[in-house]
Parts: C-alpha cells; sequence; structure tokens
C-alpha cells in the first residue's frame, strides 16, 4: 500500500515568479475515484488545478486514495482518546498515518477533491480518510456551544461526478455530505464543481463543470 504523500510543483512554468516575499500556495489534491483511467473527477480536477495556478506556480500535495487507506480500528479509537502525553510508541504509530494526513489539510491553503458518487454517497475510501482527518483537539474542538473546526482560512473544492444523481439533489448523501464535514473541521468556503449526470448527457455535464472552472481565478501566492 503507498501511503506516502507525493509533494510537487505544478509544472507549468509561472508567468509571474514568486519573489523571496512570497511563500508559495499549497494545494491539496484528494482523489477518490477508484479509476484512474476514464475519471471525470481526475481529468476537471486537473483542470481546475491547471486553472488555479495559471499565474504561479504551487506547491502540490497528492492524496491518491485509489493507493489504498485503511479503515480506523479498537486500537486507533483507543490510541486517539488517550491524551497524548500518554501515548505509547505503539499509540503514537497507530496514529502516525492519521497525523500525516492531518498534517497535509494543515499546509493546505486549496483543497481540490475529486468525488465520485457510489451508491449515493461517497467512496469508502474518502469515507475512511474522513474518519482519520476529524480529530478533537486537531481539527475541532468541543466548546460550550458545541463543536467549532479548526481549519478555518481554507477554500474547498469538490468535483463531484455521478452517473444520474443529481449533486445537491434529495438523494445526494456525497457532495452534499462532504461540504457538511468540511464545515465540520472549519472549512466554511466550500465550492462545488457539478459534472453530475454523465450517463444522462456526458458532454453536458462536462461542459457545465468546465464553464464553472474557466470562472475561477488563480491562487496568487501570500506575501509573508
Ligand atoms: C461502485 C459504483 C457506484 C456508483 N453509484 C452511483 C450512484 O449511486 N449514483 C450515480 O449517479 N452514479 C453512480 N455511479 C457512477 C459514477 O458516479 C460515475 O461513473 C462517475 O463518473 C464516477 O466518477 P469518475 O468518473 O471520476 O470515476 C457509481 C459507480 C460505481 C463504480
Amino acid at each position: 500500500m503507498l501511503l506516502n504523500r507525493q509533494i510537487r510543483l505544478s509544472a507549468k512554468e509561472p508567468k509571474m515568479p514568486i519573489t523571496a516575499e512570497q511563500t508559495p500556495k499549497t494545494i491539496l489534491r484528494i482523489d477518490a475515484s477508484m479509476r484512474r483511467t476514464g475519471s471525470s473527477s481526475r481529468l476537471l480536477s486537473d483542470e481546475l488545478i491547471a486553472k488555479l495556478s495559471a499565474e504561479e506556480s504551487h506547491r502540490i500535495i497528492n492524496r491518491d486514495l485509489a493507493d489504498g487507506i485503511p479503515l480506523i480500528n479498537e486500537n486507533w479509537i483507543n490510541a486517539n482518546f488517550t491524551p497524548e502525553e500518554d501515548r505509547t510508541a505503539e499509540q503514537l504509530e497507530t496514529l502516525a498515518l492519521s497525523d500525516a494526513l492531518v498534517g497535509e489539510l494543515m499546509e493546505s491553503d486549496t483543497l481540490v477533491i475529486g468525488l465520485p458518487i457510489y451508491n449515493f454517497g461517497v467512496p469508502a475510501a474518502l469515507k475512511a480518510w474522513i474518519d482519520l482527518v476529524c480529530r478533537a483537539r486537531l481539527t475541532f474542538k468541543y466548546t460550550e456551544n458545541g463543536p467549532v473546526g479548526l481549519l478555518e482560512g481554507r477554500k474547498a473544492y469538490i468535483v463531484v461526478a455521478s452517473g444520474g444523481t443529481a449533486a445537491g439533489s434529495e438523494i445526494d448523501y456525497a457532495a452534499r455530505y462532504m461540504q457538511h464535514v468540511l464545515g465540520f473541521i472549519g472549512i466554511h468556503d466550500v465550492e462545488v464543481i457539478d459534472a453530475s449526470g454523465q450517463m444522462i448527457d456526458t458532454d453536458a455535464a462536462l461542459s457545465r463543470a468546465r464553464e464553472h472552472i474557466s470562472r475561477q481565478e488563480s491562487v496568487l501566492a501570500a506575501v509573508a
């Protein structure tokens, strides 16, 4: 199982080179399609990232869930509920991947999530990722007024592909659920790129998504 993250600068030559005072923006790309060929969500995520990084090079963190991702289990839950200072070496090891995935989120300014609808919900691998990144005290905290997300200040794109289930409809338990989870960890600025309905009219679904992507602005580097 390949779990090491891959980080690369976007291949495109920057039109405006990043100066010493600027730091490149980081895009975390998460692919949840189990298809590596013929995947619309992967194709449109490529196009969206090209658009977002058209003006400047970006650091891209690739987290491809088709590489495999483990499910949480009893050891993981016990380790997570053990205070950090009391964790055994084994418990630290149990949480290592989860820590790395949370670290990827913390490093990112923008998220691009390629989301195919599988059986009206998110692919199982994406649910496994969600279970590993929703961590009390790291990505959300409990307060008197209920849970509060800790990853504010980030923007997320959800690139939704489906055969017939319309994104945002009553039977969509994928995009709406994903939006809710992102809000739970503090990411409220979420844009859904809708490529649903591929089996009804593939060209129309792709054109609608591409038109949405064409309206996105390049994410510029932050001045340090
Ligand atoms: C296991 C599985 C379950 C699916 N379930 C649904 C579904 O509930 N609703 C739907 O509209 N399409 C469903 N589809 C079709 C996919 O959402 C569609 O092929 C989509 O384009 C997949 O994304 P991708 O092209 O990025 O791989 C399913 C496909 C697979 C493989």
